[in-house]
């Protein structure tokens, strides 16, 4: 095949994949290429294993919307990407700061995460083809912890960070670690792609984390560009990450430019989507790349970047665009 997924496993790479979200499922124009195995070879939920999809109340937990990704995963023979566990945002307000005590929220977290991650172990991962395919490589992936760092390289300050401190994050690894010893456990995190504050305070932590024994396998690096501004670091980032002994992934790729888009604008994003994925191609230890979303017509960027959009490789029309072809350059 000829699919960016094909084309990323012919290059030696673990995936080519997508993130989705519940609502764009009945877009059968839509499906049609999000279920081709040719193009991903990977789905990660855009929204519905949140934790304000998965426990809205305390105790509680609702599985039906990522279930039904994970279910489309393992129909087409897709890898999962869960995301994510523990977020500062999209989080109910029962866990709100200075409700709880120490104990009470890592007790929380470890039940949240545990209850998580072991609803969907194992999930996709066991089609004999897929398996023979990757040659018994393939894992499932999980965010455990998204977004910790402040960009200037200090903690954020939300409920978990102000009640537990930085052990938040190996309670969190541990409980996820436990309830599914085969899955990749990622921090994720953006603008780390760059030399700088952030990115060190990263490196500090996976440093930290494995100087401690706590599990961890890899570091996702979010990939929300801007169109002429790809961080000329980039690939000197993830290969710092990589001899730390972790993994690294494009987890949430698109490259936004200001509306209305031109023919230089679009030119300048082929480029751009293919020195991205250059940079992984060029480091072995790049398992893959994730999409967030692959078309205009279901992006998050014009609703939360005021005046951008046209950030994804195929259009409001589900056509390609020329951001396909850079990326297909590259693999
Ligand atoms: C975004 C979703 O795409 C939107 O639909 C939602 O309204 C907000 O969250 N970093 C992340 C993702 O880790 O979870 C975010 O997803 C985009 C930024």
């Amino acid at each position: 095949g000829t699919g960016l997924h094909s084309l990323a496993k012919a290059a030696g790479k673990l995936y080519f994949g997508t993130a989705t979200d519940n609502g764009e499922l009945t877009d059968q124009a839509y499906t049609a290429i999000l279920d081709n195995i040719n193009e991903f070879g990977q789905i990660t939920p855009a929204n519905s294993m949140k934790w304000d999809a998965t426990e809205p109340t305390q105790g509680q937990f609702t599985f039906a919307g990522g279930d039904q990704i994970a279910n489309l995963a393992k129909t087409n023979g897709q890898l999962l990407r869960g995301h994510n566990c523990v977020w500062y945002n999209q989080l109910p307000s029962w866990v709100s700061n200075g409700k709880f005590t120490a104990a009470q929220l890592t007790d929380i977290v470890q039940t949240h995460c545990s209850t998580l991650v072991s609803h969907y172990k194992g999930q996709v991962l066991l089609t004999v083809a897929y398996m023979l395919t990757t040659m018994f490589d393939s894992q499932d992936a999980w965010d455990v912890i998204n977004e910790p760092f402040n960009d200037d390289g200090t903690w954020r300050s939300d409920v978990f960070y102000n009640t537990l401190g930085t052990q938040f994050v190996p309670i969190a690894l541990q409980a996820a670690r436990a309830a599914d010893p085969n899955a990749k456990l990622y921090i994720n995190d953006y603008n780390i792609e760059q030399s700088g504050a952030k990115a060190t305070a990263m490196l500090n932590l996976v440093k930290q984390l494995k100087a401690d024994g706590i599990p961890i396998d890899g570091v996702g690096f979010q990939c929300h560009f801007i169109v002429g501004e790809v961080p000329g670091t980039f690939q000197q980032v993830l290969e710092q990450f990589t001899a730390l002994g972790v993994e690294v992934a494009i987890t949430e790729l698109d490259i936004r430019m200001t509306l209305p888009a031109t023919q230089a604008s679009l030119q300048q994003q082929q480029k751009d989507y293919q020195t991205v994925v250059q940079a992984c191609m060029n480091v072995e230890g790049c398992v893959g790349i994730t999409v967030w979303d692959f078309t205009d017509k279901y992006s998050w960027v014009p609703s939360t970047f005021s005046g951008q959009g046209e950030a994804c490789p195929w259009d409001q029309n589900l056509q390609k665009k020329p951001a396909y072809t850079g990326i297909t350059t590259a693999l």
